[in-house]
């Protein structure tokens, strides 16, 4: 091996790869150098055909699966040997950036590439994924796609969920399958084949750690757990210059009682839980009518499983009992539990970055990534690069040229080391 890395590693391009980031940063491009492209939209498609086109010209061959998740091959020596998989999302927030997801998806096209030619063969396959919904910003919860092929939801599970149009996963998932019919289909994931030898994301850190240490690679060992709710607060509309306050039933006002209450319940000295309410929908959303209706949402993260279980389990109760007019229900539509990768990943990240020269860090990952999905299924691991103030899913989210071509260079090594094992 040793050898034959070091090739592959030269062949990788700074430019092609930045090149090819910017024009996928011009898919969905919204003011202050942002991107919004949300998933299984005509940009997504469009992003995703513009891969194609990259991948099936440097002969890799591709396919989709029953969730939309994209796949491009590049062939083993050996017949049969489970591939490394490698890759991440291409879909961003609504005011989202150019590098968050989609980074990963072309620093595995450009480690491919650059084991290509630098005419490596590797004993594995190694084979690039760009998993459908990450981000779960159109269509909630995120990671559908790794979801399903790990296995860990049915395929069907979110053919019911809407986006603001009303428009359902389902049905949209139906139309844009129908418009990749060219694409040969594939099984999906663990549940109708077997699993990867190993996978890696790479992706930038979106915290600001590596940036204000001057490191150049975080090696991820695990990913903190997330659960996601919605809160729905039913209460009566009036009219706001007439109705006296006491007779009442105010929805945001006992939204207001809530969000206090769950202030509480998520209070940490330590400063180590995220508790955020990042959406809320008033209805009928007018001045001067007091409002009927509250929706809105809960993301809670801890990388302690009994934190993440305790303090999570107790959201329903904590919202109910801050009622004082209103009636409140709450559904949760996202649980993962805190992962942490076997071993192997990580240290081939690290072996291969401290080969090149690189200062690393081995951290955890506050975001959640499809990686988290992998973990039952086979040795997992992730790299990260820094990012400018450690800013991410806002337009202004950076990462400089030449430290992302520094992750794909290791990501590159450790492809190469993986699938010729
Ligand atoms: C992923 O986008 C996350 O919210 O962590
Ligand atoms: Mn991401
Ligand atoms: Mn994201």
């Amino acid at each position: 091996m040793d050898g034959v890395a070091p090739n592959a590693v030269a062949a990788v391009s700074e430019a092609r790869q930045w090149d090819r980031l910017m024009q996928m940063a011009a898919l969905g491009a919204i003011p202050g150098d942002g991107v919004n492209r949300a998933c299984l939209t005509d940009l997504d498609r469009q992003a995703r055909r513009l891969l194609l086109g990259w991948g099936t010209a440097l002969g890799l061959a591709p396919s989709v699966d029953a969730l939309g998740n994209l796949f491009l091959r590049h062939e083993g020596t050996e017949a049969g040997a489970a591939p490394v998989l490698t890759g991440s999302h291409m879909d961003t927030q609504p005011n989202g950036g150019r590098f968050d997801g989609i980074w990963g998806v072309i620093a595995g096209l450009e480690a491919i590439q650059a084991l290509r030619e630098a005419g490596i063969s590797t004993r594995r396959p190694v084979e690039l994924v760009a998993w459908t919904n990450e981000e779960g910003g159109r269509f909630a919860p995120g990671c559908m796609g790794s979801m399903a092929y790990a296995g860990f939801k049915p395929a069907d599970t979110w053919d019911g969920v809407t986006d603001n149009e009303g428009l359902s996963f389902g049905e949209e998932l139906r139309k844009h399958l129908a418009l990749e019919a060219d694409i040969p289909r594939r099984g999906l994931g663990v549940v109708d084949g077997p699993a990867p030898f190993a996978y890696v994301e790479a992706h930038i850190e979106q915290g600001p750690r590596l940036e204000a240490e001057g490191l150049d690679i975080g090696v991820v060992e695990g990913i903190q757990g997330s659960r996601w709710f919605v809160v729905e607060i039913a209460g009566k509309t009036d009219h706001a210059g007439t109705t006296p306050l006491s007779l009442r039933k105010d929805a945001v006002q006992d939204m207001l009682r809530a969000v206090s209450a769950l202030n509480a319940l998520m209070a940490d000295p330590t400063d180590v839980l995220r508790f955020t309410v990042g959406r809320i929908e008033v209805h009928p959303n007018t001045s001067n009518s007091v409002a009927d209706r509250v929706r809105f949402t809960i993301d809670f993260r801890h990388p302690d499983k009994d934190v993440l279980l305790t303090r999570g389990d107790a959201i329903a109760r904590v919202v109910t009992e801050a009622m004082t007019t209103c009636t409140a229900t709450v559904t949760e539509r996202f649980h993962a539990l805190p992962a942490t990768f076997d071993p192997m990943v990580p240290a081939a990240v690290e072996a291969a970055a401290k080969a090149q020269g690189l200062s690393t860090l081995r951290m955890p990952s506050g975001a959640f990534h499809d990686a988290q999905f992998m973990v039952p299924v086979c040795p997992t691991g992730m790299l990260f690069v820094p990012c400018r103030g450690g800013v991410s899913h806002h337009p202004s989210e950076y990462s400089e040229p030449g430290q992302l071509a520094a992750g794909t260079r290791v990501l590159a090594a450790v492809l190469a080391e993986l699938a010729n094992r």
